[in-house]
């Protein structure tokens, strides 16, 4: 992106967000995990970093918010590079569901009885049986360890809160990880395996953090900033294509034509996107419409892809 557009985004990023904050008021923060209603519903920020280390960033950016559905970006890496594609797309496959995240109905009327992609909450679950470690706790901290390289932050952690929170109350998972076990999809304990999903989801950032793990992602599994080769060009070439097809779970194909990045969503109102070989977005904007997906957020996103050109398509 020229210089000129970069001044242009720094001088009308402010007053974009402001137009998409009045979004906020269409939609409804998450409250079937308990603690994530605590969330204001008028939040909204964003941050977008360059590989040159310059950064722009507007509105609630620094406001603390756990990852949710867009860790399953970075357990499904993390998994390939534990095992491998061959390995991992025999227990999970490649298509859109078109349902929604937590839905089961697929698992039980299309064989093989695998969940249809690892970006769903059934995918997820089973790509977080997947990760290697001796025991939930050491897979854990492998997948913390991975996800704070990535940010470039060592002090990456979970919020317990939310964690307990969903172990608590995360009954429609639980029935989703007994029907994968029953099928022979998860081999370890589901209570064993759930605590793993419950983990990642709950691990805590704010928009800086995820721009910066989007931009690994730009550059192809490399670190603009330092050149150290994080992931291997392969695994985030499959990552960004789930993006683009499942990322922002059944409005996927409407965010593709509107917006035209790849992208992942979560239910705390994070969404972490990324213009490839340009930019690392995070956004933060907690009240959600009827997909999932943060209201404001996904109007902002349409605003910067359209003024700027970003559609890849
Ligand atoms: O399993 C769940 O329901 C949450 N931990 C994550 C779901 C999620 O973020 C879906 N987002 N749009």
């Amino acid at each position: 992106m020229s210089i000129e557009h970069m001044e242009q985004m720094e001088t009308l990023l402010p007053e974009w967000l402001e137009t998409s904050r009045l979004r906020t008021g269409q939609g409804e923060v998450a409250s079937y995990i308990p603690e994530l209603a605590k969330a204001a519903r008028d939040t909204l920020g964003v941050f977008v970093a360059d590989s040159q280390g310059k950064t722009i960033a507007a509105g609630d950016y620094g406001i603390p918010f756990t990852m949710q559905s867009i860790s399953k970006v970075f357990t499904l890496i993390l998994a390939l590079m534990d095992h491998g594609e061959e390995a991992v797309f025999y227990n999970v496959g490649k298509e859109p569901t078109g349902d929604d995240f937590n839905s089961m109905i697929k698992l039980e009327l299309v064989e093989p009885g695998i969940p249809f992609n690892p970006l769903i909450n059934a995918g997820a679950i089973t790509v977080s049986s997947l990760i290697a470690g001796d025991s939930p706790e050491d897979k854990s901290q492998r997948i913390l360890q991975f996800f704070r390289k990535l940010a470039g932050n060592d002090g990456l952690d979970y919020n317990m809160d939310v964690y307990h929170s969903e172990l608590e109350t995360g009954d429609l998972n639980r029935s989703l990880a007994y029907f994968l076990k029953q099928n022979g999809v998860l081999k370890d304990p589901v209570e064993d395996v759930l605590s793993v999903y419950f983990k990642h989801c709950s691990i805590e950032v704010n928009c800086a953090d995820l721009s910066r793990m989007a931009l690994v992602l730009a550059f192809d599994g490399v670190d603009p900033c330092n050149g150290e080769k994080l992931i291997p060009r392969r695994y985030v070439q499959i990552a960004k294509t789930f993006m683009v097809t499942c990322g922002m779970y059944n409005a996927s194909g409407e965010f593709a034509i509107d917006v035209g990045i790849p992208a992942k969503s979560g239910v705390s109102g994070g969404i972490l996107a990324l213009v490839p070989g340009q930019y690392g977005i995070g956004v933060v904007g907690p009240s959600l419409n009827s997909k999932g997906n943060s209201t404001a957020g996904v109007h902002l996103l349409e605003r910067l892809s359209k003024e700027f050109s970003w559609s890849l398509f």
